[in-house]
């Protein structure tokens, strides 16, 4: 096995991490204020960070998985907001159209997504069907060269932002999971209704919000893969998002600890740095265990999804470990930091509400108990 990264993917690594220092950074107060990102999402695209693993034929960068998620995890040391947003624009709002599209749509809508110049999105998720995504009741009719899709939608990562909405009804409500079909929805769609924003508990700079269908009219040809095919098109395209969530959370995790360890180091209680004293020392010890528990996982999963092998089980597993230890890692943080970790003068705090959602969105960590369960 192979634990060393190729210098392709040291170079990717270098970029994302100056580019984050030197674009992202100093933007991150006006995202907490809930400003989204475009700027920084136009010069991303300009460096072909909107279409890392894309083939080159259709606009892409064809670098290697493992580099998109190395970019996803640099970014999210800085900003999980920005981590995120690049996530869910490819690996499922973009992905399901290279894989699951046909020629014309790809060639139609990859090279806009891939060059940042359109945004992606996915829209699974309704009021009563979060974790039971085959249990969704948007519905959509066939009328002539047209669906009609009536129905809403709740938590779409980059609502409102987007420019291309991967959207998921039922074309036969009586088989269940099998009769859900996947589309192709262009924001300005008819019918397609931008509904309330989210006020989350972190990821500020990120839109979260509700929308609704009502008589929406889209494209037949705009039906992507076939009839009662979307559930297993949404299933798939979340194994490999999974991943790129995966990376986010050791993300947030990295930043935690490596803010708790500097701080750490410097801060003198009973007349040494408290990182000298056994209760905080012992406690960097099980944070940065965890990381790099975390870390190997998800480069694991990463190097089976580049090289065509199943990687389901292994990407839930990466997600589920790797959210919890963000969620545990970025609690400590705080802790180590006392006072002052609780308070907005440091980013830990910051940390801690962005680390949370990593265990929620992208099928919760009981769901990951689930995927990993069935398949043993
Ligand atoms: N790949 C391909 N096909 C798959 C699959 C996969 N990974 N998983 C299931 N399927 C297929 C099955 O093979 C089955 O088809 P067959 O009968 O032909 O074999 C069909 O789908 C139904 O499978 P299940 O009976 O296993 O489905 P289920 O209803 O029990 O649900 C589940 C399985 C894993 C719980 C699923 O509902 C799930 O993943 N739920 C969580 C939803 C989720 O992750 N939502 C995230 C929203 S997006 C988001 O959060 C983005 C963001 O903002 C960051």
């Amino acid at each position: 096995m192979n634990l060393r990264f190729t210098e392709e993917q040291e170079m990717m690594r270098k970029m994302v991490r100056d580019f984050a220092q030197a674009e992202i950074a100093p933007f991150i107060e006006k995202m907490e204020q809930g400003e989204f990102p475009r700027e920084i999402l136009r010069k991303m695209g300009e460096l072909g960070l909107m279409g890392i693993p894309i083939p080159e034929q259709y606009g892409g960068s064809e670098m290697d998985f493992t580099s998109y998620i190395i970019a996803i995890n640099e970014l999210s040391k800085v900003s999980a907001t920005v981590g995120v947003i690049l996530s869910v624009h490819t690996s499922v709002g973009t992905n399901p159209i290279v894989y699951f599209g046909t020629e014309e749509q790809k060639q139609k809508y990859v090279p806009k997504l891939a060059s940042g110049e359109y945004l992606g999105a996915f829209c699974l998720t309704e009021p009563s069907a979060g974790s039971d995504a085959g249990g969704l009741k948007s519905k959509a009719r066939k009328d002539g060269d047209h669906y009609i899709i009536n129905g809403s939608k709740v938590f779409i990562t980059n609502g409102g932002e987007a420019d291309i909405y991967i959207v998921f009804a039922s074309t036969n409500p009586e088989l269940g999971s099998k009769g859900i079909s996947a589309f192709i929805v262009e924001k300005d769609t008819p019918g397609l209704v931008i509904g309330k924003d989210e006020h989350k508990m972190g990821l500020h700079g990120s839109r979260t919000l509700q929308l609704s269908f009502e008589d929406m009219r889209v494209p037949a040809e705009n039906l992507l893969g076939e009839e009662g095919q979307g559930f297993k098109i949404a299933m798939a395209n979340l194994d490999v998002g999974r991943i790129g969530i995966a990376a986010q959370a050791l993300g947030i995790a990295e930043a935690a600890l490596e803010a708790a360890t500097g701080y750490a180091k410097e801060r003198v209680q009973f007349g040494k740095p408290i990182a000298a004293q056994q209760g905080i020392g012992f406690k960097l010890a099980d944070m940065a265990t965890s990381v790099e528990a975390a870390k190997l996982l998800i480069y694991r999963a990463a190097d089976l999804r580049q090289r065509g092998v199943k990687c389901g089980k292994e990407a839930s597993m990466a997600k589920l470990y790797a959210s919890r230890t963000a969620v545990e890692v970025t609690t400590d943080a705080i802790q180590v930091f006392g006072g002052y970790g609780y308070t907005e003068d440091y980013p830990v705090e910051r940390y801690f509400r962005d680390a949370k959602i990593t265990e929620i969105y992208e099928g919760t960590s009981e769901i990951q108990r689930i995927v990993i369960s069935k398949q043993l």
